[in-house]
């Protein structure tokens, strides 16, 4: 049978517990060699999808392919073909991270001496060669995230699932793992990422569904999320105060917001460069002066604001939610 060009195909997947639904209906395609990335708040089904995905939990409804192989009826087959970082990567806190990968390797049906080449070249891969010869109880939360994720690998798994990879990462441990990423993609790994961050979705993903509530609620590139928002923006801040009736004259354009005590004028630019040099003579033949100038493309925020009517931070987070963390696995 020929292999169909999604690595992964959910269809109307539903989960429910006792009487929440917690997944209701999600369906999801992810092309050979790309990454999507699962986008949403805390709460909203990502965990649940991607433990489905990787046969850790059952489903109620719905069917799931993984390389083409059903997860509930092949779930070894999907097995063989899959990594997930955190959750079944069952890292021993009292060994090394060289001895972890020597013995998960082991495990993998490695020999002895393909375990150690692998674990060498992992600790190597994940800048862990120093940290390899310690306990890992000694390592740093971005340390513990590496070996993981390294662990997780060690089979070359040409499907990875990344629940959260950089949550709680500072900024420089995020970027390194950003890093190791885009090698997985260059790689050609397929990924399904699951984030909260808007800048990493757009950073790393060729696709990006949108998830709250236990549907998708929106999916495209990044671009194409933003396009629904609307356009690029143009924002003005006058040198004067008194031009501001003079100036708003001039723009007066497409969802002109202004802001007098503030001095700023923001419109949505139709025509691009050109729009902008008009705007630009117009007003400086009205001797309106302009301060500075700024164009915004909008944000996924942007985005998941317009599509939830919510910002899309944790704090958003309701009590519920939090009280079935860790239920689902590393956090
Ligand atoms: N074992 C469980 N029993 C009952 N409810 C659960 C269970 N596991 C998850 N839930 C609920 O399912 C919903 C989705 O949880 P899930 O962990 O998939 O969210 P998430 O998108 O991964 O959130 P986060 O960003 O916080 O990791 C939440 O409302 C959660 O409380
Ligand atoms: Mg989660």
């Amino acid at each position: 049978m020929a292999k169909s060009s999604y690595a992964i195909v959910a269809k109307d997947l539903r989960k429910s517990y006792g009487k929440v639904d917690v997944l209701k209906g999600v369906n999801l395609k992810v092309e050979r060699g790309t990454m999507l990335a699962l986008l949403g708040p805390n709460g909203a089904g990502k965990t649940t999808t991607v433990r489905i995905l990787a046969t850790l939990l059952g489903h109620d409804g719905g069917t799931v392919t993984v390389d083409g192989y059903d997860v509930k009826t092949e779930a070894n087959a999907v097995r063989s073909v899959i990594g997930l970082t955190g959750q079944y990567a069952a890292v021993d806190e009292l060994l090394t991270g060289y001895e972890n990968l020597v013995m998960m390797g082991r495990l993998y049906h490695l020999n002895k001496d393909a375990s150690k080449r692998r674990a060498d070249e992992l600790l190597e891969q994940f800048d862990l060669v120093k940290a390899g010869s310690r306990v890992v109880k000694t390592y740093s939360g971005g340390m513990r995230r590496r070996l993981d994720l390294a662990i997780s690998l060690i089979a070359t798994p040409p499907i990875i699932f990344l629940d959260e990879p950089t949550t709680g990462l500072d900024p420089r441990s995020r970027l390194a793992m950003w890093d190791i990423i885009k090698r997985l993609m260059s790689a050609g790994a397929t990924i399904l990422l699951t984030t909260q961050y808007l800048e990493e979705a757009d950073q790393l993903a060729d696709k990006i569904a949108v998830i709250d509530g236990g549907k998708i609620i929106a999916e495209g590139t990044a671009d194409e999320l933003k396009q629904r928002v609307g356009k690029e923006r143009l924002e003005l801040v006058l040198i004067r105060e008194k031009d501001f009736d003079k100036a708003k004259k001039v723009i007066d354009g497409d969802g002109m917001k202004f802001d007098a005590a503030k001095r700023t004028i923001s419109v949505a630019l139709d025509g691009g460069a050109k729009h902008l040099t008009k705007i630009l003579g117009e007003l400086d033949a009205a001797g309106v002066g302009v301060e500075t100038l700024s164009l915004h493309k909008p944000t996924l925020d942007d985005v998941f604001l317009t599509l939830t009517g919510r910002q899309s931070s944790a704090e958003e987070t309701n009590d519920e939610d939090e009280d079935n963390k860790d239920k689902g696995g590393k956090k």
